[in-house]
């Protein structure tokens, strides 16, 4: 099996990119930040404590997080209730952001996916996947953008979604994030030293997917039909 890692701060476009360069080579795309998502929405909707270890402890138990491809697309399921679509709110980024600090949550969520690394040619993304969850990926991908790029993707991201926010908000917001995601104390944001480093700024997307495509053939020898 073939495993790539792609890691980088919210908003490099790591999702879309790795989707359409997942696509392109019949990999399986694994977005990890849906799963942090899914807990967070249930600590949320169970009004869960989430700093106490006990209440933790009973979130965690309570919840089977499963992912499921429909027509090649990532579903991810709470308890079998399909959450795809209701952990993409702003609010929910900031409930993962939280929980996913958490050194237990994140202990919690390693087997999931590394088994779905061993059981599938994945295009893995997330912040710490290089570094702590697939520290032998094939091929390490570091991608970011600048932060003012990412404020206006997320934009248009949530306009589409019909959540009305303007530019410096969402640009404060990207800017606590990365700090929050590359502060904490457990696997903290940050390339791994055998990463490739590809910033997205100047690049749309067909250009950044053709980007990582060329890097995973250089570095698998993998051929494409
Ligand atoms: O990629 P995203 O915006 O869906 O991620 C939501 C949050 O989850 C983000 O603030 C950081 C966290 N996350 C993480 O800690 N580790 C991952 N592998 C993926 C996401």
């Amino acid at each position: 099996m073939i495993s790539v890692a792609i890691d980088g701060p919210a908003g490099a476009g790591k999702s879309t990119i790795a989707k359409l360069a997942a696509k392109r080579l019949n990999f399986i795309y694994v977005d990890t930040g849906a799963l942090y998502r899914t807990l967070g929405l249930y600590g949320r909707r169970s009004k869960t404590d989430i700093y106490n270890g006990d209440e933790l402890e009973r979130l965690l138990n309570n919840s089977v997080v499963e992912l499921k491809y429909i027509d090649s697309e990532q579903r991810v399921f709470l308890n079998g209730e399909d959450v795809s679509d209701d952990i993409r709110s702003s609010e929910m980024g900031a409930a993962a952001s939280e929980i996913s600090a958490i050194p237990r949550v994140r202990e919690h969520l390693l087997g999931l996916q590394r088994d779905m690394a061993k059981r599938y040619n994945v295009i893995m993304d997330g912040r710490d996947i290089g570094t702590v969850v697939l520290p032998n990926a094939d091929v390490k991908i570091f991608l970011t953008a600048s932060p003012e790029c990412r404020a206006k993707r997320r934009l248009s991201d949530l306009a589409a979604k019909g959540e009305a926010v303007d530019f410096d908000e969402v640009l404060q917001m990207i800017i606590k994030r990365d700090y929050q995601d590359s502060h904490r104390a457990i696997a903290p944001l940050k390339p791994a030293d055998d990463s490739i480093l590809i910033d997205t700024t100047e690049l749309d997307l067909e250009q950044s997917a053709d980007k990582i495509i060329s890097v995973i053939i250089e570095k698998t020898g993998l051929k494409i039909k």
